[in-house]
C-alpha cells in the first residue's frame, strides 16, 4: 500500500500538479505582462486543453496590450500637440511650436506647414524646418491641386508617397531630386475646412503605418482648430482697433462741434480787449504830447492786447488734434482754463460761477486736454439748460481730494479727486437719467444736441480709470461728478507738445481759422 501511494502520488504529481503548477506560473507570469512563455501542453487530457486555452487567451491578451499601448502613446502624442497648439493664440508661435513637435515625434527630418489662402486660392508655404533654399522657393506658394500638398488641400484627404520617381502629381523636380524617399501630406482642418496642409519628408526610407497616418491627421484637425482660434483672435484684435479708433475719431467730432460753439464766443470775448487797443491807440496818437498820460494808456494797451493773446492761445491749444497724453496735471488748473474759455459766454447770459477750488489738491496723471473736454461738455449742457429754463443761473464748482476710499464716499476703491458740477437749471428726469451717458442720447431738438457730449466725456474718463455719473432731483438742477483716481507722476514719455507733424497741420489750420475770423 505505501508503494502503492507512492506511485499514485507520483503520478499524481506528474499529470496534475505539475502542469496546475506550470498553469499558475503562467498565470503569475502574465500578471507581471510576461507574455513570452507559452505552457507546455502534455497529453490530450483536460488540464491539456486548459493550457492551450491558456495560452490563446494569453496570445489574445497580449495582442490587446500592445494595441492599448500604442493608443495610449497616440493620446499622449495628441496631448503634447493640443498642449503646444493651445499655448499661443499668435499664429506662427503655434505653428512653429506645433511643426517642431510634429518632426520630434515621428522622427522625420523636413516638414512644412501651409496655410490656404482663400481669396486667392493659393496654397502659401508659412513655416519649414529642413528645407533646402531651393526647395523652399519651389514651395512658396502652390495652386490649388498643384504637386502633392496642393492635391491634399484640394481634396482634403492625406496623402502618403513613398515612390516619388513615379509620382506625376510632383510637380517640382526639386523635391525629387533632394533624395526624399517618403513625403505625407494630410490637410489642417477645422469644421471640415481645409485651412491648410501640413507636410512632412524623409530622406531614409521608412514605412508609415497606418497608426502613424490616423494621428498625423488627428494631429492636422488639431493644428486647425488652433489656426482658426488665432485667426479669430487676430480678427477680434483688428476689430478693437477700429472700435478704438472710431472712439478716436468720435472724441475729435465732438470736439470739433464744441469748438463751433466756443469761437462764436471767443469772437466776442476778442471783441472787448481789441476795442480797448483800437480806442487807446487812437487816443495815444491824438495826445502825444501829455508823456504821463500816455504811460499810463501804454500799459493798458499791453495788458488788453496781453487778454487777447491769451484768448487765442486758449483756443489752439484747445482746437489742437492732440494724441492721448497723460501728465502730471493741476484739476485746479483745468477748471480755470475751461472757465477762461466760457468766461465772456457766461457773462453775458447772466450764469453766475461760485468755485470752491481746493488749494491743496494733489496733481495726478491725466490729459489735460481730454479733462478739459469733459468739463466743457459738462458747462454747456448746463449751461444750456440754463438758460432754456429761466434765462440765467448758477453753476457751483467744488473740487476736493477723497484721500479715505474706506469710507465709502467714492465710488473708486482708490483716493481720488472728485468734481463737482452743480446747476440750477431743470435737472433731468429719473427716466433720462439712466440714459444720458448712451451714445445719440439727447433731449435736444436737432441742430442743437448731437448726444454724444456726455458718452465721449464718459469713456475719457473711463480711460483715465476714473468715475463719472450725475445725480438730480426735477427742479432743483443738476449735479455732475467726476472722479479721478490719484496717480503718482510717471515718467513722462511723451513728445513734447509742439513736437509731433500731424498736430502742427491742424494748428496751423486752425491758427488760419482764428485769424479769419479775427479780421
Ligand atoms: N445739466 C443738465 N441739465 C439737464 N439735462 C441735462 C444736463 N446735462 C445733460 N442733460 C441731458 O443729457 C442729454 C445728453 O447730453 P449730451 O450727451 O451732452 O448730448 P447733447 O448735449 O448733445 O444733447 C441732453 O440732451 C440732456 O437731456
Ligand atoms: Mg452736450
Amino acid at each position: 500500500i505505501g508503494v502503492l501511494t507512492v506511485l499514485v502520488s507520483y503520478g499524481l504529481a506528474t499529470v496534475i500538479v505539475r502542469p496546475v503548477h506550470e498553469l499558475r506560473q503562467g498565470v503569475e507570469l502574465l500578471q507581471k505582462g510576461d507574455f513570452s512563455r507559452p505552457l507546455s501542453r502534455q497529453g490530450g487530457d483536460e488540464i491539456g486543453d486548459l493550457a492551450l486555452s491558456f495560452n490563446q487567451m494569453a496570445a489574445a491578451l497580449e495582442e490587446k496590450t500592445t494595441d492599448l499601448e500604442r493608443r495610449n502613446r497616440e493620446l499622449s502624442v495628441l496631448n503634447e500637440v493640443a498642449a503646444t497648439v493651445s499655448q499661443s493664440l499668435h499664429l506662427d508661435t503655434m505653428l512653429n511650436n506645433a511643426l517642431d513637435k510634429v518632426l520630434a515625434l515621428l522622427h522625420m527630418e523636413s516638414g512644412a506647414l501651409f496655410l490656404l489662402d482663400r481669396s486667392r486660392q493659393k496654397l502659401l508655404l508659412r513655416t519649414h524646418r529642413g528645407l533646402s533654399p531651393a526647395a523652399t522657393t519651389a514651395l512658396a506658394a502652390l495652386d490649388c491641386g498643384e504637386s502633392l500638398a496642393g492635391y491634399v488641400a484640394q481634396t482634403g484627404q492625406p496623402l502618403v508617397t513613398s515612390n516619388l520617381h513615379a509620382e506625376s502629381r510632383l510637380a517640382r523636380d526639386v523635391i525629387r531630386e533632394e533624395g526624399y524617399q517618403v513625403i505625407v501630406n494630410v490637410p489642417l482642418q477645422a469644421k471640415g475646412r481645409v485651412l491648410g496642409v501640413l507636410g512632412l519628408g524623409s530622406r531614409t526610407a521608412r514605412q508609415i503605418t497606418e497608426q502613424e497616418l490616423h494621428l498625423l491627421i488627428a494631429i492636422g484637425n488639431q493644428i486647425g482648430v488652433a489656426i482658426e482660434n488665432a485667426q479669430l483672435y487676430e480678427n477680434l484684435q483688428r476689430q478693437m482697433e477700429e472700435l478704438k479708433d472710431a472712439q478716436r475719431q468720435l472724441i475729435q467730432s465732438e470736439k470739433m462741434a464744441a469748438m463751433g460753439h466756443l469761437v462764436s464766443g471767443v469772437a466776442h470775448e476778442l471783441n472787448n480787449p481789441l476795442a480797448s487797443v483800437i480806442g487807446f491807440t487812437e487816443l495815444l496818437l491824438r495826445r502825444e504830447q501829455d508823456r504821463t498820460k500816455s504811460e499810463e494808456t501804454l500799459r493798458l494797451i499791453h495788458r488788453e492786447a496781453m487778454r487777447a493773446t491769451k484768448i487765442v492761445q486758449n483756443l489752439l491749444t484747445f482746437s489742437r488734434r492732440h494724441k492721448p497724453e497723460k501728465r502730471y496735471i493741476d484739476i485746479n488748473e483745468v477748471i480755470e482754463k475751461t472757465l477762461e474759455l466760457r468766461a465772456y459766454a457766461f457773462r453775458t447770459h447772466h450764469i453766475r460761477v461760485i468755485k470752491h477750488l481746493d488749494p491743496s489738491l494733489p496733481r495726478t496723471m491725466a490729459d489735460f486736454h481730454q479733462i478739459q473736454q469733459v468739463i466743457l461738455n459738462i458747462f454747456n449742457n448746463a449751461e444750456q439748460a440754463m438758460l432754456e429754463a429761466h434765462g440765467r443761473g448758477t453753476l457751483t464748482l467744488v473740487t476736493q481730494a477723497v484721500t479715505d476710499p474706506q469710507a465709502g464716499e467714492s465710488s473708486l476703491p482708490t483716493p481720488c479727486i472728485r468734481i463737482t458740477i452743480s446747476d440750477d437749471g431743470p435737472g433731468i428726469a429719473e427716466e433720462h437719467l439712466r440714459q444720458i451717458f448712451d451714445p445719440f442720447f439727447t433731449t435736444k431738438e436737432a441742430g442743437k444736441g448731437t448726444g454724444l457730449g456726455l458718452s465721449v466725456s464718459y469713456s475719457i474718463i473711463q480711460e483715465h480709470g476714473g468715475q463719472l455719473y450725475a445725480s438730480s432731483s426735477p427742479g432743483q438742477g443738476a449735479t455732475f461728478v467726476i472722479e479721478l483716481p490719484i496717480q503718482a507722476q510717471e515718467e513722462d514719455l511723451s513728445p513734447a507738445p509742439s513736437s509731433p507733424a500731424s498736430s502742427e497741420q491742424v494748428f496751423t489750420h486752425k491758427r488760419v481759422l482764428v485769424v479769419e475770423d479775427e479780421e
